[in-house]
C-alpha cells in the first residue's frame, strides 16, 4: 500500500497566495489494476496559471509533473520510464494511458528530464507556437517580450534572436536583465519596477515595435502597444500583473484603441493546447536549438515536496529566473 501526499486548497486564494491557503493531506492508494500504472513524482512544475485555475476548496493543487513509473500493469508504460502528466501537487499517482501533450518523455539525450516541464515541454511550446504562429516575426523586425526573465519570456526572446530580430525584454529585476542580455543575447532590457517603460522603449526602439509577446498585461502592455508600428502583431500569452486581482475583474479593457485603428494592429490570445497536434514539432525544434547551442535554458529549482507552496509564492513574486520547478526526489 502506497501513501501519497498531496496539497489541497484549504482556503480560496485572495490576493497574493499564502502558505496557509493550502495543506498537505495523506491518502492511501489502492493496488493498481490492469491498464494502470503507479508513478512517483520527481519534479513538480510551478506555474502562474495555478493561481488562476485552482479555485475549489478541497481540490488538489493543479499542475504538471515529471514522474517515474514504479509499478505498471499497462502495456507501453514500463517501470523505470519517466512520464509527464497533469497529476497535480502530489507525490504518487495512479494513472491510465496518457494522451498528448502528456505521456512518456522522449529521449532528450544527456539533457535533464526536468526539461519536460520547461524548455522541452509546455513552456517551450508556448514560446515556439505562441510567438511564431501569432507574431509571425520577420528578420530585422523589433520584438518586445514582457516577463522576459521567466520561463516562457526568456525562451521567446531567444527564438526572436535566432530569426534575426532586435529584441527588448521587460522584467522586474536587474540581475535577470543582465542574464538575458549578457547570456541569452537580448539587445536591451527594461526594469519595469525602476524605469519609465515607455521612455526607455522609445530610446531602445527608435523605429517602433513590430511584435509584442505579452506575458504580463497591465500598464507595461499599454506602454508597449502605444509604440507599435503599422501592422504590428501582439501575441497575448498571459496577464500575470492581474492574476492576484482576478482576470475577470477588469472593467476598462480598451487598450490604446486609437493606435490599434491608426496602425492596423492585430492582437490575439492563445492557449498552447491549440497546437496539441503539432506538439512533437515544437519539442523537436527546441531540442535541436538547445543541442546547437542556439537556445539556453535556466531552471530555478526548489528542493523538497513540502516547499512547493513557497516556490509558487516566490515565482509569483519574481524570484525565479527561467523555469521554476520543485525537485521532489
Ligand atoms: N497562453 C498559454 O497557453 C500559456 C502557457 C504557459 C504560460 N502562460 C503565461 O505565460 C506567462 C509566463 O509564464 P511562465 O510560466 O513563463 O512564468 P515566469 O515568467 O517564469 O514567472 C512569472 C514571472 O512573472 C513576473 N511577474 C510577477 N508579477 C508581475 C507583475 N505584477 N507584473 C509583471 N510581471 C510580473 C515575475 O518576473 P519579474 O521579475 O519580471 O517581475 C515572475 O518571475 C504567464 O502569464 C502565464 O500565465 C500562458
Amino acid at each position: 500500500m502506497v501513501k501519497a501526499k498531496k496539497f489541497i486548497l484549504k482556503k480560496q486564494f485572495s490576493g497574493a497566495p499564502k502558505p496557509t491557503d493550502v495543506e498537505i493531506v495523506e491518502e492511501e492508494l489502492p493496488p493498481i489494476k490492469d491498464g494502470e500504472f503507479l508513478a512517483e513524482a520527481i519534479y513538480l512544475s510551478v506555474d502562474p496559471y495555478q493561481r488562476v485555475y485552482t479555485q475549489n476548496v478541497g481540490q488538489v493543487m493543479i499542475g504538471l509533473q515529471v514522474a517515474k513509473i514504479i509499478e505498471s500493469k499497462l502495456d507501453g508504460y514500463p517501470v523505470g520510464k519517466y512520464v509527464v502528466g497533469h497529476f497535480g501537487w502530489r507525490t504518487h499517482t495512479i494513472s491510465k494511458t496518457l494522451t498528448i501533450p502528456f505521456g512518456i518523455i522522449p529521449d532528450f539525450g544527456n539533457l535533464p528530464v526536468s526539461l519536460a516541464l520547461g524548455a522541452l515541454g509546455m513552456t517551450g511550446n508556448t514560446a515556439y507556437f505562441g510567438f511564431l504562429e501569432i507574431c509571425k516575426p520577420q528578420k530585422g523586425e523589433t520584438v518586445v517580450v514582457s516577463g522576459a526573465g521567466g520561463a516562457v519570456g526568456s525562451h521567446v526572446g531567444q527564438i526572436a534572436k535566432i530569426i534575426g530580430c532586435k529584441v527588448i525584454g521587460i522584467l522586474g529585476d536587474d540581475q535577470k536583465g543582465k542574464y538575458i542580455t549578457e547570456e541569452l543575447g537580448f539587445d536591451h532590457y527594461i526594469n519595469y519596477k525602476k524605469g519609465n517603460v515607455k521612455e526607455e522603449l522609445t530610446k531602445y526602439a527608435p523605429v517602433g515595435i513590430d511584435c509584442y509577446f505579452d506575458n504580463v498585461g497591465g500598464d507595461t502592455s499599454t506602454a508597449v502597444i502605444s509604440l507599435m508600428n503599422k501592422f504590428g502583431r501582439i501575441s497575448v500569452c498571459g496577464c500575470i500583473s492581474i492574476y492576484n486581482i482576478g482576470t475577470n475583474n477588469l472593467v476598462n479593457f480598451s487598450p490604446n484603441a486609437g493606435v490599434f485603428i491608426r496602425n492596423e494592429l492585430r492582437m490575439e490570445g492563445f492557449m498552447v493546447t491549440r497546437w496539441t497536434e503539432r506538439w512533437s514539432e515544437g519539442i523537436e525544434q527546441n531540442l535541436k536549438w538547445i543541442k546547437e547551442d542556439k537556445l539556453k535554458y535556466k531552471e530555478t529549482i526548489t528542493e523538497g515536496f513540502e516547499n512547493i507552496i513557497n516556490a509558487f509564492i516566490d515565482m509569483l513574486n519574481g524570484k525565479n529566473t527561467g523555469k521554476a520547478i520543485v525537485k521532489v526526489k
